[in-house]
């Protein structure tokens, strides 16, 4: 089996490549920005790639843009058998978040592409992509809960947004999920998503400070998580 991550920031991969001895296939994806770890276990017959978004601008890529290019790049070169989106995003207290915790997807949708015209614009706005149908199984033998991701450009929380994700049943925001997602459903790869809270919209408003401040537990988090969840897999 060969499972495939999609991972915007090098802080929230780099635990992970840590723990494994990932190494990079330098300049893999040339000209494109982002960047190809590896970790190949014969005896299992199985390969573990996260695939990184890259830098700009001295800074890492976050973002839908980001997120289509390498997702896209990474499976028409590796051919995976499953796309892995692990990342860090926003959460509601009174929801039941906490900094750090982590969430498998049971869906996940755009909340910045307002289309106005017929249902069906709305609807290709939205997306409302399809996980793996494992995820449930894979969440419950994590014992970690469900959640709705919902996906758009910014970090902070505009207040069309928010009516967008309170219609639609939105608990976890992020900046790449469903780009990666609608990758996916493009070329038939199934997706999983696994997300650690950085911030929560209720609380205060996310700054770069509190994410940063928070990268590094949820990052952590992840990759204790990222490591039980490949025990089942593999
Ligand atoms: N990633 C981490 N926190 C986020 C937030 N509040 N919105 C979007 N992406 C995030």
């Amino acid at each position: 089996m060969h499972i495939c991550y999609i991972i915007a920031m090098e802080a929230e991969a780099k635990p992970f490549i840590l723990r494994f001895g990932m190494k990079e296939t330098e300049k893999y994806f040339s000209p494109l920005p982002c960047r190809l770890f590896q970790y190949k276990d014969t005896a299992l017959n199985s390969t573990l790639s996260i695939v990184t978004l890259g830098r700009q601008h001295e800074r890492d890529l976050v973002g839908c843009e980001a997120a289509s290019v390498a997702t896209l790049a990474a499976i028409e070169r590796l051919k995976p058998d499953l796309i892995i989106n692990s990342g860090t995003c926003g959460g509601w207290k009174r929801k039941g978040a906490e900094i750090g915790k982590v969430y498998v997807a049971d869906s996940v949708m755009f909340h910045d592409r307002r289309i106005p015209g017929d249902d069906e614009w709305g609807t290709q706005g939205l997306g409302n992509y399809s996980v793996w149908k494992r995820s449930t199984d894979i969440a419950t033998k994590l014992g970690v809960e469900m959640g709705r991701v919902t996906t758009g450009s910014s970090l902070d929380l505009q207040p069309c947004d928010e009516v967008i994700i309170e219609r639609e049943g939105g608990e976890l925001k992020d900046m790449e999920g469903a780009a990666v997602a609608f990758v996916c459903s493009l070329l038939n790869v199934p997706i999983l998503l696994i997300k650690s809270v950085t911030d929560l919209c209720d609380d205060s408003a996310p700054t770069l400070e509190s994410f940063l401040k928070n990268l590094k537990i949820a990052s952590e988090n992840l990759s204790e998580a990222n490591a039980s969840l490949l025990k089942l897999l593999l």
